[in-house]
């Protein structure tokens, strides 16, 4: 019981904009995004099917309703998303994590049609997908966390696309940079992208967050990161669970600059880069977690040039610069991916 009321009093509900808003992503967001997406091979071809008990998933539903009937009364949950334990399309919604009634590693299923559902938000951009003005039609990421059978603990929301590209947010994030996902792109969904003018499909979904829905996404260093196309999976977690190698071994007691640098990979290099072991990453980056250690150790210069500049060092680098990052960034960013080489 209590488990339920904790998450919805502390990561459920947040309030929503509920009229249009007028986005502006930058003259440079489409030409961004077409540049840091080099492949785009698979697509929506997530075909592992969750192992699932019907009766199991029906009793773990009912004790769900029954648990949320008061909480109506705060104003806290919204409608349960219906989670199914097959896929029935490509434009359907993986869900999985720290999700009631599944056990470790299994999927469900939501529907696209359910999704749109949830509470929805149509927002003007320019130049988010396509030349020029749009609307999209969007679901706030916390309306989606408020509507799943999130477990107690569960701090964060894993984005995974079907190109190996990966995005991090954590409930705090959510709540503060208000991402969200994107349904509808000038009134068309999924089945009918890409959009016009548009030369690959960015589905089926698209996370993003934008500054006139949150002033302070203009501030953000590492944006891009929390604008991933091609998402196919959401995973509910805990970070410290999802990334436990970096709080343990020759990461624990980490002192401030390797905290800072572990803050900049889970929410950065995570998106290319895996940890060692099973740690959350995104497959783009191709090289071992040990290869990068070695060179943070060994090579530092090489380490740090080519987080700021890959091309200067490797002409056909496919990793995208990060030129923005401070002298104490890569310093904390070495340290900390430097303590993965046993000394
Ligand atoms: C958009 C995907 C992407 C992101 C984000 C990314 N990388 Fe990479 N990274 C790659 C790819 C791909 C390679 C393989 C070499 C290449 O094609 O550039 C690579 C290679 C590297 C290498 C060199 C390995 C070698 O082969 O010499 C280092 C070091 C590195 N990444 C560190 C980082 C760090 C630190 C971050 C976070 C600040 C980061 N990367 C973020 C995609 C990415």
């Amino acid at each position: 019981m209590t488990a339920w009321f904790r998450e919805v009093g502390a990561a459920g509900r947040l309030d929503r904009l509920m009229f249009p808003v007028r986005l502006l992503s930058g003259p440079g967001a489409l030409a961004r995004r077409i540049a840091s997406r080099w492949s785009r091979r698979r697509r929506g071809a997530d075909s592992r099917v969750a192992p699932a008990g019907p009766s199991e998933n029906w009793r773990v539903r009912t004790l769900a309703l029954v648990l949320l009937l008061p909480s109506f009364g705060l104003g806290a949950k919204a409608a349960e998303l219906p989670l199914h334990a097959d896929r029935a399309s490509n434009l359907d919604l993986a869900l999985t994590g720290l999700l009631a009634g599944t056990e470790p590693g299994a999927k469900r299923y939501a529907r696209w049609a359910d999704v749109a559902r949830l509470p929805r938000t149509k927002l003007r951009v320019n130049g988010e997908f396509v030349p020029g003005e749009q609307e999209v039609t969007v679901v706030f990421l916390s309306d989606l966390w408020a509507a799943l059978p999130v477990r107690e603990g569960a701090d964060a929301l894993l984005a995974t696309s079907s190109d190996g590209y990966a995005a991090v947010y954590g409930t705090s994030f959510i709540r503060d940079y208000r991402p969200f996902l994107v349904l509808e792109i000038n009134g068309q969904g999924p089945e009918k992208w890409p959009p016009a003018g548009l030369r690959f499909n960015p589905g089926p979904y698209v996370i993003s967050v934008a500054a006139s829905v949150v002033p302070a996404v203009a501030k953000l260093s590492d944006a891009g990161h929390k604008r991933p196309w091609g998402v196919t999976t959401i995973e509910i977690a805990r970070l410290e669970g999802r990334f436990d190698a970096f709080f343990s071994g020759p990461w624990a007691g980490a002192d401030a600059a390797v905290r800072q640098g572990r803050e900049l990979w889970i929410h950065s290099c995570s998106s290319c880069h895996r940890g060692p072991g099973e740690v959350f990453g995104g497959t783009k980056g191709n090289r071992p977690f040990a290869l990068l250690a070695a060179q943070a150790r060994h090579t530092p210069d090489y380490f740090r040039r080519y987080i700021t500049a890959p091309k200067e060092l490797v002409p056909t680098a496919r990793m995208e610069a990060h030129p923005h990052y401070t002298e104490a960034q890569l310093d904390a960013l070495t340290a900390f991916v430097a303590l993965g080489v046993a000394p």
